[in-house]
């Protein structure tokens, strides 16, 4: 019985393949969206990805005024009708005909990428995880974690030969969608607050119910694991990362930090703190021991059970931050408005060491991870006078000039996120406060006595993460 069960599946996928490759040959040259719809992505496509006709809406209205998407998507349940309740999608495709250029970085790429961000964004379409754009030429997958969106695949050129691969690589990614989003918090200028960031954003977290991985990934320096004290577990981190055979489970070298309320509510998040042997080994050595994709490897393990990992990373370039970077999928960035230095190693993260980490992801995934991408920038923790936000503001122009100039690289959306031809230049601002940097000396993050610096670091949440 179970034989036969097996040879359907078999034979109906090797007909949806057969199909797919069919309707794409069969498609013309310049065919519009409508016959790209109409030949290919309702007749194969979406049938090869598992989306069958209750399973899929038309033109799905995103909550974004009267605006729809091509296609809203999510598997129905037995009594849960995609198709007839409209709620909830999981993916979301924004099509084109194959008169549009969808090939990366083209204008019209570029603007089928912020349509589609913003269909994702939309109320409607909180719930959905996945966005596709395509036009049968190009295709590319992006994954949504609240309000974060980065690309989970490069902007894939399809063809007969390569649209079996593309399509059911596609379809893994979706159905196997992680529960965390991975952040390491980098600047390559030390004393900028990423560990101030990484504790404190990590028990904001936890507040909002999210459920939190820190990683402390700076075993020279261990702030992170000396501010809240915490005490390495039996299993060491290191010897996990040694580890090719995963004998060792992650799971054993995490530690809990648990929060006790007055009135004895508890709030816990997560901890894989530096262990002396992890702080002993040196570079060259570790290098010898460890490769730079171990991290991610072994986090991969955990990635269903955080909404959050969090990766405190060293001020340099080297091994540490290189594979905090390589595990994320986005990077955080802390400044300050008043360090020109802080500033630069921030373009210059964006510029270069992304896009080499991104090669490298690329190719170690045989063209199919795109690897981490940037948030914008923030100023961390100085007072700004108003004159002086509008030097450091001169200063950033000055970058970017310099960057497109010797690069071609547009830096504006990594400092300016809110720039729009002609006007605002609002940079995030995490305020100054004794209290955080007291707190370090008090071994608990400043949240969870202060008030006021909850409130700045919700704040920084809700503008990155919390959708
Ligand atoms: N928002 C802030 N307000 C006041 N002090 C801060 C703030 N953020 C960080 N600090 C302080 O700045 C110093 C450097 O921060 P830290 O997180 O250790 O930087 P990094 O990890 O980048 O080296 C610490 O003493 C910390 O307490
Ligand atoms: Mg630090």
């Amino acid at each position: 019985m179970v034989f036969t069960i097996e040879q359907e599946t078999l034979q109906l996928s090797s007909e949806l393949e057969e199909q797919l490759v069919e309707d794409l040959k069969n498609l013309p040259e310049n065919a519009p969206e409508a016959i790209v719809d109409n030949n290919f992505i309702s007749t194969s496509f979406l049938n090869a990805l598992g989306f069958g006709l209750q399973d899929r809406v038309p033109e799905f209205k995103t909550g974004k005024g009267t605006k729809a998407v091509d296609y809203g998507l999510r598997f129905s349940k037995d009594n849960d009708l995609f198709l007839h309740t409209q709620a909830n999608p999981h993916v979301l495709i924004e099509l084109k005909g194959r008169d549009i250029n969808l090939e990366y970085n083209s204008n019209s790429y570029k603007t089928t990428f912020k349509q589609l961000k913003g269909y994702l964004l939309s109320s409607n379409c909180k719930s959905a995880h996945w966005g596709i754009i395509t036009n049968s030429k190009h295709i590319q997958l992006f994954r949504k974690h609240g309000k974060v969106i980065f690309p989970a695949t490069p902007c894939l050129e399809i063809s007969p030969e390569n649209i079996v691969d593309i399509t059911y690589k596609i379809k893994k990614k979706i159905e196997e969608t992680s529960r965390a989003l991975t952040v390491a918090v980098y600047n390559n200028k030390g004393g900028v607050g990423k560990t101030t960031t990484v504790i404190n954003l990590a028990a904001t977290l936890t507040l909002h119910k999210k459920k939190v991985l820190v990683v402390d990934f700076d075993p020279n320096q261990k702030d992170l694991t000396d501010s809240l004290n915490i005490n390495p577990a039996e299993y060491k981190f290191y010897h996990c990362l040694k580890d090719k055979k995963d004998l060792v489970d992650l799971k054993q070298v995490i530690c809990p930090y648990t929060k006790t309320f007055k009135g004895g509510k508890t709030i816990t998040f997560d901890v894989i703190p530096v262990d002396n042997e992890l702080a002993a080994i040196d570079e060259d050595q570790i290098r010898t021991e460890i490769s730079f994709h171990s991290l991610r490897k072994k986090l991969a393990s955990v990635k269903y059970d955080y909404d959050y990992i969090l990766i405190d990373s060293p001020p340099n370039w080297k091994f540490h931050s290189i594979s905090a970077v390589y595990a994320a999928d986005v990077v955080l960035i802390p400044t300050k408005h008043n360090n020109i230095r802080s500033l630069q190693n921030a373009a210059k993260t964006i510029k270069q060491y992304l896009p080499e980490i991104q090669q490298v992801r690329q190719e170690k995934t045989q063209g199919l991870e795109w690897g981490a991408i940037s948030l914008p920038i923030f100023f961390n923790g100085e007072i700004i006078s108003p004159a002086a936000r509008v030097n450091a503001k001169k200063a950033i122009t000055e970058i970017i000039k310099k960057a497109k100039v010797e690069t071609k690289i547009d830096l504006t959306p990594f400092f300016f996120p809110r720039h729009k031809p002609g006007s605002n230049t609002s940079i995030f601002e995490l305020s100054n406060s004794a209290h955080i940097a007291n707190s370090a000396f008090n071994k608990l993050p400043a949240v969870y006595r202060y008030k006021v610096v909850y409130d700045y670091y919700s704040q920084l949440a809700k503008e990155y993460f919390l959708q």
